[in-house]
């Protein structure tokens, strides 16, 4: 087989063979096959798409390029969950108390933040002490003892995702829904879960800014999971505003504890009961009905923060922070943003006040940036709110004050202000099965 001719087929819109994916795949991931040549594959697919059967096929050759998880030592159905990424979505620190307060494993491995989008390893890699980086016998040790752990990926877990995606990133080729789709399933199905629930971010803060195009991701997903043997339902949720009031990791994770507190904002425990009543009917446990029933019941009863002290303890970390926030390091400066004017918060740029909390310190500009955990934003005012001259929309915190400067600029940016709003639109948009 030839490189070349893989190209000039997929160049002509014909439908690549298995043995044609995996060649490319395999290759590539070995050297054989140079840079440019794979750049003008992944442009070809990203003009002539890929057939569900091709998708398929990508998703399982790169899933299978590294080590793939075995999660048979851990009993019972393990339901992983994952987010497509948005700003101030911390909805799994909250959902894995919830269903492992269910009595559903939890055994889960997440990423970290890039770009505009946070990830839940740097999150709970504020909480004092707290490790993340486990061994396979610990975690599964973890979750066999108190039904919960949440640990960072392995360093060799879909290795050919990871070669492809740094292509892909400087070739303008990120944007494309088998690529995309194939790329966040090959993690999902390495991690060796056996069901799969997703949530699909739609709006301004997501990768997927309209509607249309996150229901075709999300049924494109649900289709290779289904494929591959793993059931696998999505919801598909807004995130055309900030998920909650916080942004950046301990901000975000104390706004988790306040949840499970049941002291937390609205539209978090909304989305984080939808997704945990989900898990629990794709693990088994009853219809949707009796789902939300208990997921709401393990929230209320206390029994959901009880799992997340347990799973912080046995991590390394100081569970005492669920009751003392001061524990959590503290930013040297905050900087209080207050209206010039009587106005409304018509409109939300998302993915801008992401990037605010990124200049902030709470994220990282390249790899290799180290992150400033007590950095980040509060905000007050959301979309559809009026504000009224003098009042607070939002409070920075940065261990850096010329990083505040830099980060008020682009948060003012990313707040369209008018006269009037419109009404907003659910949370919950839509539900692929
Ligand atoms: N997240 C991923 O893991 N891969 C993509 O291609 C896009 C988002």
């Amino acid at each position: 087989m030839r490189m070349y001719d893989v190209i000039e087929k997929k160049r002509d819109g014909k439908e690549l063979s298995y043995d044609e994916i995996s060649y490319f795949i395999n290759n590539y991931c070995n050297d054989l096959i140079p840079d440019y040549q794979v750049a003008a594959l992944l442009m070809a697919i990203f003009l002539n798409g890929m057939s569900e059967r091709e998708t398929a096929d990508l998703t399982e050759i790169m899933a299978n390029s590294g080590d793939v998880i075995d999660l048979s030592a851990i009993d019972g159905i393990k339901v992983d969950k994952h987010s497509t990424g948005g700003v101030g979505d911390k909805t799994t620190l909250v959902v894995g108390p919830i269903v492992a307060a269910c009595g559903v494993p939890v055994a889960k491995m997440s990423g970290r933040g890039l770009g505009h989008t946070g990830g839940t390893i740097d999150k709970l890699e504020s909480i004092p002490g707290l490790k993340t980086a486990l061994s396979k016998e610990e975690f599964i040790e973890n979750v066999n003892r108190i039904g919960i752990s949440v640990a960072g990926q392995t360093g060799n877990l879909a290795p050919a995702d990871k070669k492809i995606y740094a292509l892909r990133d400087v070739t303008a080729t990120v944007n494309s829904i088998p690529l995309i789709a194939s790329s966040i399933m090959s993690k999902k199905i390495a991690c060796g879960a056996d069901r799969i629930v997703l949530d699909v971010k739609t709006g301004s803060g997501a990768f997927m800014k309209t509607l249309e195009k996150s229901e075709e991701l999300a049924r494109c997903m649900v289709k290779i999971g289904n494929n591959l043997g793993k059931k696998t339902v999505a919801i598909v949720t807004d995130m055309d505003i900030p998920l909650g009031n916080a942004i950046g990791n301990s901000l975000e994770v104390i706004e988790a504890i306040d949840t499970l507190k049941g002291n937390g904002p609205k539209d978090l425990e909304e989305v984080s009961l939808c997704l945990a009543a989900k898990m629990l009917e794709l693990a088994g446990i009853g219809d949707e009905s009796y789902c939300k029933q208990r997921a709401r019941e393990v929230l209320e009863n206390g029994q959901a923060l009880e799992k997340f002290a347990q799973m912080i303890e046995r991590q390394g970390g100081i569970p005492d922070v669920i009751e003392d926030y001061d524990l959590f390091k503290k930013p040297r400066h905050m900087y209080e943003f207050t209206s010039e004017q009587d106005c409304c918060i018509e409109k939300i740029r998302t993915d801008m006040l992401g990037i605010s909390s990124m200049i902030l310190g709470a994220g990282r500009e390249t790899k290799e940036s180290a992150i400033d955990y007590s950095a980040g934003i509060k905000l007050y005012k959301k979309t559809g709110m009026s504000v009224k001259k003098g009042e607070l929309i939002a409070t920075l915190y940065s261990d850096d004050t010329e990083k505040i400067n830099q980060a008020l600029e682009t948060l003012k940016k990313s707040l369209v202000l008018g006269d009037s709003v419109e009404p907003q639109r659910p949370l919950i948009l839509s539900y692929v099965e």
